[in-house]
């Protein structure tokens, strides 16, 4: 548990995020024991709201979104320490307000100025709040300690990342900052190490001379939901691909690291990253697939097509499904491909990794039996998590034929799906001062330089949208492009 007491203080403290994730998060690790009794909980937000009233809304958000049903009693002692701060963030003044307000509750409630700010509000507010916090007192990194968490997204570009880092940094020491990307605390992302470097059975293999190629899907069924505003300028590249499908594919394909404190795991990122071959136009064109859902029927149900939904422009040319296939030009993976794709209005939410071993030559078994299939090593993450391992067998009985079997271990089938969500993980560590499983900020730069290269091939690249129907996976290009290769997607 955490030894030292702070105020934790939420800038957008009555958005969607804190009811849905913070809160429930903060109110778990409480009823598990794990978090300090002296933390202060303050919400920053502009609704005219009072303390009782906040609390009595975040109570709500509980009951609806915690894994572990209402304790009555720890939510009675955990509403004691919530405050609701109301402000303008345009506004100065009120930054002074808010210093003053927070060191009179240091003082009151022991928290002897350790700080942690978590901004979860529109990215254009970043760069404001870390300055007024600097210039109102709030940051002194003198005795106790004040650290900043923050939401994606990390800019949008690298140009626009690299300055937001720059001011941030030039208000908070490097180790002091938290970037989230909420991949990184989920289960199976942590658990892939331990796989990956736990068993002697996987990691000797885990090459491209046994593997024919490794596919990364991140299918959701949701549309844009209520986030137009947000997603128009984003789309699936920047929204999903940049931060978390880079992230899982570092940690799948990285070296070895040399011990796992945060700095050794992060450098074998990073390496990994940068050793994505940059492709030119040719390859931009033939090798990344960009999708967008039109209107249709899902599950029974008529769905929208993407331009038709709330708030986005009718001729919008924001691109809802991505798919590619890259290369790693480092040792152990050299000429394998890499697919990734993600997508909205998928046919079902599912996350998982898919490595696909080589065949057999064909002589001996190819010959006689029918129905060899290749191995797959399948790590699924969500919302199935656990491993899976398909190999081929013969089928019992006198006939030559071939049977596909599959090992199949399930994390959260036995504990009804009932592991620590991503933010119980994240908002602990950055607590006790855990920067392993946050971006780095090399991490980030490296890519958005990935990013940027397809971007700037797409802004002078025509495209012809919708063109998949919801409850797909994706325009038919998507499965061109594997079959041009003798590949195809796993649908998991
Ligand atoms: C967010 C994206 O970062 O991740 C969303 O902005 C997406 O568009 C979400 O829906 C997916 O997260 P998860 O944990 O449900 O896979």
């Amino acid at each position: 548990s955490i030894r030292i007491p702070c105020i934790f203080t939420i800038f957008g403290g009555t958005g969607d995020l804190t009811h849905r994730k913070l809160i429930p998060a903060i109110y778990n690790l409480t009823l598990e024991g794990l978090l300090h009794p002296g933390m202060m909980i303050v919400g920053v937000g502009r609704r005219p709201l009072s303390t009782e009233e906040y609390r009595d809304n975040l109570l709500a958000s509980v009951m609806k979104h915690s894994r572990f049903p209402l304790r009555t009693d720890i939510w009675d002692r955990l509403k004691e320490r919530i405050h609701y701060f109301r402000m303008n963030l345009s506004e100065s003044e009120d930054f002074s307000s808010l210093k003053n307000w927070l060191d009179e509750l240091d003082r009151t409630a022991g928290t002897q100025g350790n700080r942690l700010f978590y901004l979860s509000v529109a990215p254009t507010l970043f760069e404001p709040i870390v300055l007024n916090l600097h210039r109102f007192g709030m940051v002194t990194n003198q005795g106790a300690w004040q650290r900043v968490m923050i939401e994606k997204p990390f800019g949008r570009d690298l140009k626009s990342a690299a300055y937001l880092n720059q001011v941030i940094e030039s208000v908070f020491p490097p180790e002091n900052i938290f970037r989230i990307d909420h991949y990184l605390g989920k289960e199976m992302l942590r658990n892939l190490m331990v796989i990956r470097f736990g068993n002697a059975l996987f990691e000797s293999i885990w090459n491209s001379r046994y593997i024919e190629n490794i596919q990364i899907t991140a299918g959701e069924t949701v549309g844009v939901e209520t986030r137009a505003g947000y997603y128009e300028h984003s789309g699936a590249l920047r929204d999903m691909l940049q931060s978390h499908l880079l992230q899982l594919l570092a940690l799948v394909a990285m070296e070895p690291p040399i011990s796992l404190d945060a700095k050794s795991i992060r450098d074998e990122k990073v390496k990994f990253l940068r050793s994505l071959l940059k492709m030119d136009d040719e390859l931009l064109r033939s090798h990344i697939v960009r999708g967008q859902y039109g209107p249709g029927i899902m599950n029974g149900q008529t769905v929208r097509g993407y331009r038709q939904e709330k708030g986005i422009h009718p001729a919008s040319n924001t691109e809802t499904f991505i798919a590619m296939r890259i290369l790693a030009g480092n040792f152990r993976w050299g000429g394998m491909p890499f697919y990734l794709r993600t997508g909205k209005r998928m046919p079902k939410k599912s996350t998982y990794v898919v490595m696909e071993f080589k065949s057999m030559p064909e002589i001996l078994y190819f010959k006689e039996y029918k129905g060899m299939q290749p191995n797959l090593l399948e790590i699924h993450i969500q919302p199935k998590e656990g491993i899976s391992l398909q190999f081929n067998a013969k089928k019992p009985g006198s006939g030559n034929e071939i049977t596909t079997v599959t090992m199949d271990y399930c994390q959260n089938c036995d504990y009804e799906s009932n592991s620590p969500e991503s933010y119980e993980r994240l908002i602990a560590d950055a607590l006790r001062n855990d920067q392993t499983l946050f971006a780095s900020w090399e991490e980030i730069e490296a890519s958005w330089s990935f990013v940027d290269n397809i971007t700037r091939y797409w802004d002078k690249e025509a495209v012809d949208f919708p063109n998949y129907a919801p409850g797909t996976w994706g325009p038919p290009a998507s499965d061109e492009l594997l079959a041009r290769y003798g590949h195809h997607w796993w649908n998991l």
